[in-house]
């Protein structure tokens, strides 16, 4: 693919793939947002660094499945978001239910994603173009980085 058009996609180059499949988790700033690039089990998955509940460094976190769903553990206060979406899952009970089970409930998207593809060995990040206000999006930028050093 030419540059050109790489661009005009608004892909942008994070590295070759088998450098990134060594390094396994991998920071990268793009467009003045900080992202973090996962490979994980065969797939490649991207990210905002900063967990979006008080701009905890994802980098750091386990990797497990909950509820099917591959999850990065937040190393600061243990919230879970998924991989594939940036869901925030939670275990709780229904006060309804008699006796009440916990189970896992998500809270909905809060961690942007981006999407990663590939081509000839060179591995692309294309930023998420949801419009909409998502909670990790409060720790990108220069007011998010001061609001980062306070926490
Ligand atoms: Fe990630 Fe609190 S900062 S769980």
């Amino acid at each position: 693919m030419e540059e050109n058009e790489q661009s005009a996609r608004g892909l942008h180059f994070v590295g070759k793939k088998d450098e990134l499949i060594e390094a396994k988790r991998s920071f990268r700033s793009i467009e003045d947002r900080d992202i973090l690039i996962i490979y994980h089990q065969g797939v490649f998955y991207a990210m905002d660094s900063y967990c979006y509940h008080a701009g905890g460094m994802l980098n750091n976190g386990d990797i497990e499945e909950i509820n099917s769903k591959l999850c990065i553990i937040c190393p600061k206060h243990k919230y879970k978001l998924t991989l594939a979406k940036g869901e925030c899952l939670y275990k709780g009970n229904n006060p309804k239910e008699k006796p009440p089970v916990p189970r896992w409930y998500s809270k909905g998207v809060k961690q942007r994603t981006h999407t990663v593809t590939e081509n000839n060995g060179e591995i692309y990040v294309k930023l998420s173009d949801n419009p909409n206000w998502i909670e990790s999006d409060y720790y990108q930028g220069e007011k998010g980085k001061i609001e980062r050093a306070k926490a």
